[in-house]
């Protein structure tokens, strides 16, 4: 089994949480954790962590050198590290072409020359998006109205088409170097340590700072919502367990419209349930996303813990409201740059 495992981007949100998960689960593991340590990066997020199970190497995934290095010493890749902002990537796509497909090669091209397992993180985006239930005719549970591994790609953003790039890419080099590797794709994630730009922990923050929430659009939007600790049960299961070459979809059954998952913040943090502003909607933006994981359940055997989404929502809520000295320096510049783009 795995004893030496780089995670790469894992002091960003759902990377710090696998750390975390390995250290507690696993203690014959050693991480290294390689981030750049972007904006979207914090090394608070493994504060706390023993320095005998937890390395931070602080460097840039497309640097081939210290790519090199380490992962010759290493067993296995779990590759989480990523611009991963849909609304930044509309802005500036440059880096999420860097980061996510080059990246993503330099990564891939050194686990293929030292014989190394490679994990790909990637998301459900890359399928594109589905129409709203009502408007199928098995109501969202016929075949085809959720996304399956083998369902063609349709990315709609720079940011879900640099990830379905890097998904090729490792597919690729599988078939044609016999890279050790498999990919999943997981729907959105919540929990502790999210970057409060995104969608819960910007409506979270702003109740907490005395600013309305903002809701884009109508709020129509519906995301799978997945706790991120379900996501890293999956990911150790699949670096275990699963078939090399293969792609699995990580999902907990979690579909909510953007507009019920305000709502219920409001709820659960006191407010009233139309104290929010409607503001300008994303250019592009996905109508439903919606994960068939059961290759996942039936093949290995995996089922997500985390199903009541308004305690893991508490829970997230209760984070976000005891660590304010984790959140509060940058709320300021976070909402100037939405109010500049009129969100
Ligand atoms: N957030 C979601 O809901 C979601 C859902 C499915 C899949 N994913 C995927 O999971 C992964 C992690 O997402 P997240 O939400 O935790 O992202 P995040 O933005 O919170 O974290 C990304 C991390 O990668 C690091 N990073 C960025 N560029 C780097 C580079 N060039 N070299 C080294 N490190 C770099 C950042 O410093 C940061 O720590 C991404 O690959 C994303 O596509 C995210």
């Amino acid at each position: 089994m795995f004893k030496n495992i780089i995670v790469t981007g894992g002091a960003g949100f759902i990377g710090s949480n696998f750390v975390h998960y390995v250290v507690k689960n696993h203690p014959d593991v050693f991480v290294t954790v390689l981030d750049k340590l972007t904006y979207a990066g914090n090394k608070e997020n493994l504060a706390g962590l023993p320095s005998d199970r937890v390395k931070l190497v602080v460097g840039d995934i497309c640097d081939k050198e210290l790519v090199d290095e380490l992962v010759q010493k290493a067993d296995a890749v779990v590759h989480y590290a990523a611009e991963s902002h849909n609304d930044n990537s509309l802005l500036n796509p440059e880096p999420f072409i860097q980061t996510n497909i080059v990246g993503t090669s330099v990564l891939i091209s050194a686990c293929a020359k030292y014989d190394v397992r490679f994990h790909h993180i990637s998301t459900d985006e890359v399928y594109g998006d589905l129409p709203l239930r009502d408007d199928l005719p098995g109501h969202g549970e016929g075949p085809g109205e959720k996304f399956t591994p083998d369902m063609r790609y349709n990315p709609s953003s720079p940011y879900s088409s640099s990830k379905a790039s890097s998904d090729l890419l490792v597919r690729a080099w599988v078939r044609s170097f016999g890279l050790r590797a498999t990919i999943s794709n997981c729907s959105n994630n919540y929990g502790p340590y999210q970057h409060i730009e995104k969608f819960i922990p910007r409506q979270i923050t702003n109740i907490l700072s005395g600013i309305r929430p903002k809701l884009y659009g109508t709020g129509k939007n519906v995301r799978d919502w997945i706790h991120t600790n379900d996501h890293s049960s999956a990911v150790w299961k699949i670096l275990t367990e699963g078939k090399i070459g293969e792609t699995y979809l990580i999902g907990a059954d979690g579909e909510k419209n953007n507009k019920e998952v305000l709502e219920l913040i409001l709820k659960l943090m006191g407010q009233p349930s139309d104290a929010y502003d409607q503001v300008r909607d994303r250019p592009g933006h996905d109508l439903r996303y919606a994960i068939d994981s059961s290759k996942l359940r039936n093949e290995l055997g995996w089922e997500p813990r985390y199903t009541n989404f308004e305690e893991g929502l508490q829970s997230t809520i209760d984070w976000y409201t005891n660590h304010r000295d984790w959140w509060e320096a940058q709320k300021t510049a976070v909402e100037a740059k939405y109010a500049k783009n009129g969100q």
